[in-house]
């Protein structure tokens, strides 16, 4: 048998765990909920989420991949023959999303070269469906939009080539080179952001808490949620990363490393929006509140705007801004398509090249799909699909199964320790057994009485 590939370096591993958590979570997602659940009284549940639940899961799914080294459904089976399916659930969840976060990073791509000279015009809204996406009247819809297509393109030969090249020559080395990029330019963007005029009536809303809303159970849902999706737990990928570390490989610090380092990225990226949504408001000459967005509509209409009213270098700050968006969303999306090519290799004992080739030429094809004049809409109803029986429900299947059935806790945590210099104790267990079980439980159940009322 061929030996296992292996992380050249722990620097190597720890990038590429920190490129697969920063994503476009941290820099669309996470400003947007901290604000609407309390501004700076949500770091109460953020930080507890990352405590009791973020860290120690990603704790137990490193010792998973490191102690049964195989991608997510190997390693399950080697779990018990009877758990192979968790694997497989969550590589299909991965699969999925990768099929549209392609098409996103490809979109911010575009918006780079738009950048340079605002060729998006005054109108950003109609700009982004109408001229780029080209989103047509129902009837019309399905044909491929050429603008989408080239960098959609260019997407997947990075991906796929990053992957062909494999652990250390391939995902290694390209996360060695995006994420110390990613921060140096994102820290430009911060400096820059921060010292705008109105920046401080941003950061002023965005910190200013607001104690009341941590007494609502769907603040807590909402923190457990993001550092679930932030730390990319619950996706197999942070199983099959750590399937690759060398024997002696302090899990524990890597874990704590890596949810740290994600969570000054988010705070940085709660930080360098605000300030710039505090600016667009004062040119606007509205309060705070009216310009916050999140999500497609924050980078792909608002971020225009606050680059058209930029004072100077407006080319090169939106330039920066939408690199930053791809260099974090390629990281994310090497390490999601990672967890299927591995899987498929590993399943029917081909080669990593074949596997490439199939589960990545499959999910290129089906991407798509989102490239059609239709396309976001399709990518709308995905998105809410697997986040309402995707990670949140894979991620309680995990913990009771790992937990309750196959009662592993004491053993992993002995694997753990076995290896690391911050011994987890009785608290881990705790924090794994009784509490993610609860929270989660907790999400899915309102998520279902929230669809059925
Ligand atoms: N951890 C990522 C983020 O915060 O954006 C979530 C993610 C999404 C990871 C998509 C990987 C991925 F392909
Ligand atoms: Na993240």
């Amino acid at each position: 048998m061929e030996a296992r590939e292996q992380w050249g370096t722990r620097a190597g591993f720890i990038m590429a765990a920190i490129g697969s958590a920063i994503g476009l979570g941290n820099i669309w997602r996470f400003p947007a909920v901290a604000y609407d659940g309390g501004g700076g009284a949500f770091f109460i549940p953020y930080l507890i989420a990352l405590l009791t639940a973020g860290i120690p899961l990603l704790i137990m799914e490193f010792t998973i991949g490191h102690k049964y080294r195989g991608s997510a459904p190997l390693s399950y089976s080697r779990m018990s023959k009877k758990t192979e399916w968790i694997g497989w659930w969550a590589v299909f969840v991965a699969f999925v999303i990768s099929t549209y976060y392609s098409v996103i990073i490809a979109w911010a791509m575009s918006y780079s070269v738009f950048a340079l000279n605002q060729s998006w015009g005054d109108d950003t809204e109609g700009f982004l469906f109408g001229e780029y996406l080209q989103v047509a009247d129902a009837g019309q819809i399905g044909s491929l939009v050429p603008g989408v297509l080239i960098p959609l393109i260019i997407v997947w030969v990075i991906t796929l080539g990053v992957l062909f090249r494999g652990v250390q020559r391939g995902i290694e080395i390209a996360n060695r080179i995006f994420i110390p990029a990613l921060v140096v330019i994102f820290l430009i963007i911060c400096i820059r952001a921060v010292t705008l005029p109105g920046a401080a009536l941003g950061l002023q809303a965005f910190f200013e808490p607001d104690f009341s809303a941590i007494t609502s159970g769907e603040v807590w849902v909402a923190a457990y949620g993001q550092i679930f999706f932030s730390l990319s737990i619950a996706f197999a990928i942070m199983i099959t990363y750590s399937s690759y570390l060398p024997k002696k490989s302090d899990i524990t610090n890597n874990a704590f490393i890596t949810g740290f380092s994600n969570s000054s990225f988010e705070l940085l990226a709660g930080i360098g929006v605000f300030a710039a949504l505090g600016f667009m408001a004062t040119q606007a000459g509205v309060g705070v509140d009216e310009v916050v967005a999140g999500g497609i509509g924050l980078a792909f209409v608002v971020f225009p705007q606050i680059i058209n009213a930029f004072p100077a270098l407006s080319g090169l700050f939106g330039f920066l801004f939408f690199l930053s968006l791809v260099l974090a969303g390629l990281s994310s999306l090497i390490s999601i398509s990672e967890t299927y090519v591995k899987g498929i290799s590993e399943k029917f004992n081909i080669s990593r090249a074949k596997s490439v080739a199939i589960g990545g030429g499959a999910a290129a094809l089906l991407s798509l799909i989102f490239a059609t004049n239709g396309g976001i809409n399709f990518l709308d109803a995905a998105d809410y699909f697997i986040n309402q029986f995707g990670v949140a429900l894979i991620g309680l299947v995990e913990v009771i199964v790992v937990a309750w059935f196959l009662r592993k806790l004491p053993e992993f945590q002995e694997h753990a320790n076995g290896v690391s210099d911050i011994p987890l104790g009785l608290w881990w267990r705790v924090c794994l057994g009784i509490i993610t079980p609860i929270i989660l439980g907790y999400m899915m159940f309102s998520l279902f009485v929230q669809n059925l009322f």
